[in-house]
């Protein structure tokens, strides 16, 4: 439990809202551990045909916690973190990200797990890991460049750059981008329902299929990704990135 993860169950849809708009819904452990718990029982409840994953109206999620990054980074394959990525990797049920705003670090890494993702145009999706002293994490360094090829990859995850809704679906890191006026949650729910009346046992097989040879690669590169992380996470380039943050400084990687 958390409070700031809303969980909504109707229609056979589970919905899950990151509510912690004063800092911009950035991910605490708890806000992990109850994301990675909602969607793993999920997983076992025959009520439940699909999982949608939203933030504000205003914000996707500025990513993870800076300051949980400082005082408290992640130890590994046993943290809160990783519970969360292996549940969404893992997921077999089909699993829908309504984004509207930022969708920073994980906030669109998190996207290349999910099966259907609808942005708004004006989103801002960005991977700054490189920016902040970091390195690419949750399988990003092996799905991302397999999604977009390399050289659109290495933009993204090399300089950081940030991308509209608008590009990332013309790319193909979103399946719609929805002008002002057209709630992505809307279009989120209708598709979730739309699989809630197919037959449940086609879509968790045809899911399986669509994934198969891509959940257990990503499942290695997570823990190798982890490993070089939280090895640069102690080290002095991320120090500084993320202090010049919460001090609202340009960092100086001199
Ligand atoms: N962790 C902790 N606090 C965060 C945060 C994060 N990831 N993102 C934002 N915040 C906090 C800010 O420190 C600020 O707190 P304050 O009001 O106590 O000063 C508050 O949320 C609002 O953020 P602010 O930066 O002022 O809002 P903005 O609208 O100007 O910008 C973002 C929003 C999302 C673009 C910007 O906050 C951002 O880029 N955050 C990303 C941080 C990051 O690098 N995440 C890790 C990625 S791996």
């Amino acid at each position: 439990m958390s409070q700031h993860l809303l969980i909504d169950r109707s229609d056979a849809v589970l919905t899950l809202t990151m509510n912690r708009a004063d800092k911009k819904n950035a991910l605490t452990r708890d806000m992990y551990s109850a994301m990675a718990e909602a969607i793993a029982s999920a997983q076992n409840d025959d009520g439940l045909r699909a999982v949608i994953i939203q933030g504000s109206e205003s914000c996707f999620t500025s990513g993870n916690d800076v300051s949980d990054f400082i005082n408290v980074p992640p130890s590994g394959p046993n943290s809160p973190v990783y519970d969360f990525l292996k549940a969404i990797c893992h997921a077999s049920k089909p699993l829908i990200a309504a984004v509207n705003g930022p969708a920073v670090g994980v906030g669109t890494t998190m996207l290349l797990h999910c099966d259907l993702v609808y942005v708004a145009e004006d989103a801002k999706l960005k991977m700054p890991f490189v920016n902040l002293g970091l390195c690419p994490e949750a399988g990003s360094s092996f799905l991302l460049p397999r999604l977009l090829g390399h050289l659109r990859a290495a933009e993204l995850l090399l300089l950081g750059e940030m991308i509209s809704g608008q590009r990332a679906a013309e790319i193909g890191l979103a399946n719609h981008a929805l002008p002002a006026g057209q709630p992505v949650l809307e279009a989120a729910r209708a598709a979730a329902l739309r699989i809630a009346e197919l037959p449940p046992s086609s879509i968790r097989l045809s899911k399986q299929l669509i994934k198969q040879g891509v959940t257990s690669v990503a499942d290695e590169v997570m823990e190798r990704e982890g490993e070089y992380f939280a090895s640069l996470l102690k080290g002095p380039e991320a120090r500084e990135a993320l202090t010049a943050f919460m001090e609202k400084r340009k960092p100086v990687f001199s």
